[in-house]
């Protein structure tokens, strides 16, 4: 089997999100979020459950900072809450926001862990849902106030941000599907959405550049690139319209190729774009995150939205349904690579939820373990490639709250019982621990 070999200046991380993994939703003056509305609403979330005690992050990051040590991973990617910092989402500030993560970063830095900070990572300040939320304007200007806070407040110490987490997500499950908050259910919505978002990340990435701090300013982005399912042309045609309303609304704005036309004009879709947008969005950043979990096959389907559909695929799948391709992350990391021009790639997010058989102290996952296996195999491959893969994040570092599957679902590779909040290592956590080190085949 191939070892799994990294060049020495390969950054090592696991990743966490604010709702997912903290709790203490209402402590030290944190204001809600639209994730916490959502969950209240009857049959939104799995089981009716939320993120009010989630891991217990909030309180717990010592006992996760010292298991963090022990897997020798050099970064830890966590998001901030923005309703911590702005309860109302903008205005007043509530400064005890900012002293959780003070303590946070102040102790990664201590234990050798470079902070690298999500800014949003899907946790909207009600307030601002209640103005109209992303399909707002004026909630991309608030989120560079908050995000100008942010560096104001820790931009001292963490070097690395993260501007945005997957606004496809938040733009077409949050208001186009309505399967995410805050719920609704509109494609020309989402498609608003979309533009703020990309217009919040543009805004805040000047507002960093304009501090002078010097770090580095990135987007995670969860593409889809799916291969077409046969090789007749009509599928390949398929995959093209859907990869232009789920990854180029985003890449192509970001990467100074402007919307997908075809996309908007066979909807009917109007975005609302005011001059110098585009500049704003296309400014350089310094990385491209992708989150990474499958690759879809697609299909011509004259009955289906875009005409194109999800077809079905023969590998075998996880927890959450998601066939096991590690060959499309190779398939995707060189699309990216050709889309953004060849900046550095991270890969933010990777893992997987699989059901956890935990025997005394110890945690067994073969299904993760392989999965990781598989991945990080192909990671290795694309460096060989001469690809930009300059990190890897896994997520997720514990077993969280998963969104509207609640806690059904397991990423973490750290176990979490959620009635003790007691964590254990699983069998992934040691086997993650060997390929940091080196030594893992
Ligand atoms: C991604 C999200 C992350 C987590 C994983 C499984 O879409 O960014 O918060 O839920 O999926």
């Amino acid at each position: 089997m191939a070892r799994l070999v990294f060049p020495p200046d390969f950054l090592w991380g696991s990743a966490t999100a604010a709702y997912q993994v903290e709790g203490a939703t209402r402590e030290d003056g944190r204001g809600e979020s639209i994730w916490d509305v959502f969950s209240r609403r009857p049959g939104r979330v799995h089981a009716g459950e939320n993120g009010d005690i989630a891991a217990d992050q909030y309180h717990r990051y010592p006992e996760d900072i010292e298991l963090m040590r022990g897997l020798g991973a050099g970064a830890y990617r966590f998001s901030l809450a923005w309703p911590r910092v702005y309860p109302e989402g903008r205005g007043k500030l509530n400064p005890k926001g900012f002293d959780y993560y003070q303590r946070l970063v102040d102790a990664l830095l201590g234990s050798g862990i470079k902070p690298v900070v999500t800014l949003y990572h899907w946790d909207l300040p009600q307030a601002l849902e209640e103005k109209g939320g992303w399909t707002a304007r004026d909630t991309a200007y608030a989120f560079a106030d908050y995000a100008s806070a942010c560096y104001t407040a820790l931009g001292d110490r963490v070097r690395d941000w993260i501007t945005i987490n997957e606004p496809w997500c938040s733009a077409y499950l949050g208001y186009g599907r309505g399967v995410h908050a805050p719920g609704h259910r509109s494609e020309s919505m989402a498609a608003s959405a979309a533009h703020h978002l990309n217009l919040a990340h543009g805004l805040a990435l000047a507002a960093y550049r304009a501090t002078g701090q010097g770090g580095s300013v990135g987007i995670a982005l969860n593409l889809s690139t799916p291969r077409p399912a046969t090789a007749k042309p009509e599928d390949a045609a398929a995959v093209e319209r859907l990869v232009d309303r789920d990854s180029r609304m985003f890449t192509g704005p970001l990467f100074g190729h402007g919307y997908p036309e075809a996309y908007l004009k066979k909807e009917g879709l109007a975005l609302p774009v005011e001059p110098g947008d585009m500049e704003l969005i296309a400014a350089p950043m310094d990385f491209l995150g992708l989150n990474y979990y499958s690759e879809p096959a697609a299909v011509d389907d004259p009955s289906a939205p875009l005409g194109a559909t999800h077809a079905p695929s023969g590998y075998p799948e996880t927890g959450m349904g998601w066939p096991i391709v590690p060959q499309g992350l190779l398939r995707q990391l060189r699309w990216a690579t050709r889309e953004s021009g060849g900046i550095p790639l991270y890969i933010t997010e990777n893992g997987a939820a699989f059901e956890d058989r935990v025997q005394g102290e110890r945690v067994h996952d073969e299904g993760r373990v392989a999965y990781l296996r598989d991945h990080l195999a192909v990671c290795s491959e694309a460096v060989h490639e001469g690809l930009p893969l300059k990190g890897y994040f896994l997520w997720s570092f514990i077993d969280n709250f998963e969104w509207a599957w609640g806690y059904s679902q397991r990423f973490g590779i750290v176990h979490c019982d959620f009635t003790t909040l007691e964590r254990k290592p699983k069998d992934s956590y040691y086997f993650y621990r060997d390929v940091i080190a080196g030594t893992a085949e």
